[in-house]
């Protein structure tokens, strides 16, 4: 009396479960496409950057394949929803740049920890990151090569930090283009030449500039610089009140 029951009982229940992985498959396949939120052209422009750099210590060694996910990569930090590239953390030595840091009585520890600075030219390929908010090449060692002005053409950066990364060179005034900039870190870039600070007083949404050990001997406005660390100084002062 009871075994069509169980057997009907049984069916339904094996129909359920086929449904139910049915879901599951479509729920994971759709997430399969998700899962890549990196774009394709954005992914070409950083594979290009890489190819430029140096990089002894291989820690870009992530920023590889034509279909991974260039968001996981080392250093990347993608729009969840829009997956546009929007910070390049890379950093040297985690910030601590200089060489006695990493001394830990035998010089091999120095060697080694060197070579965790990047090197080699930055490919203005990068330009292709459109959403890029925060470019962060510090601590670094670009052997006195020229801070390329193409830097300039970022409309949507607001953290530059180049400090510690051996630029040398004519300073490129067309940084002061980067309209949104609000963070501009330059310190210790002992080797490079500002000639004129103009560009500086375009930076209209600054509030944190840093320019130590950068000899402003050679710059000719002083007017334009008393002007412009006037300006930053009642920025800064109407922020402290602020908060
Ligand atoms: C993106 O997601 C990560 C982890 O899920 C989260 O920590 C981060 O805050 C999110 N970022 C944004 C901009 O929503
Ligand atoms: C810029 O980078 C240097 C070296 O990594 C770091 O010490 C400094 O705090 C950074 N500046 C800002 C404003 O984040
Ligand atoms: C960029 O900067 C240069 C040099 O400072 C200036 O001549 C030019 O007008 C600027 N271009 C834009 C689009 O702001």
């Amino acid at each position: 009396m009871s075994v069509p029951f169980s057997v009907s009982y049984l069916s339904s229940c094996h129909l359920w479960l086929l449904v139910v992985l049915a879901l599951v498959q479509l729920c994971l396949s759709g997430q399969k496409s998700d899962d890549v939120l990196c774009m394709d052209g954005e992914r070409q422009a950083l594979i290009r950057f890489k190819h430029d750099l140096i990089d002894e210590a291989d820690r870009l060694a992530s920023w590889v394949g034509e279909k991974s996910d260039c968001c996981r990569w080392a250093g990347i930090v993608c729009d969840n929803i829009t997956g546009h590239v929007q910070e390049i953390r890379l950093r040297g030595l985690d910030g601590h740049c200089d060489s006695i840091s990493i001394y830990d009585g035998s010089y091999k520890a120095v060697k080694e920890g060197l070579k965790q600075k990047l090197g080699g030219h930055l490919n203005p390929s990068l330009l292709e990151l459109k959403q890029l908010k925060y470019l962060d090449l510090s601590c670094n060692d670009f052997k006195h090569i020229q801070i390329p002005s193409f830097i300039g053409s970022f409309r949507n950066l607001r953290y530059l930090n180049l400090s510690e990364s051996n630029f040398g060179g004519m300073f490129p005034p067309k940084i002061g283009n980067i309209s949104e900039l609000r963070v501009l870190s330059l310190a210790d870039l002992g080797g490079i030449r500002i000639m004129e600070m103009k560009w500086l007083s375009n930076l209209r949404q600054l509030h944190h500039l840093d320019m130590s050990l950068i000899d402003l001997s050679k710059a000719i406005d002083w007017f334009q610089v008393l002007y412009v660390i006037g300006w930053l100084l009642q920025a800064s002062l109407l922020k402290s009140r602020k908060l």
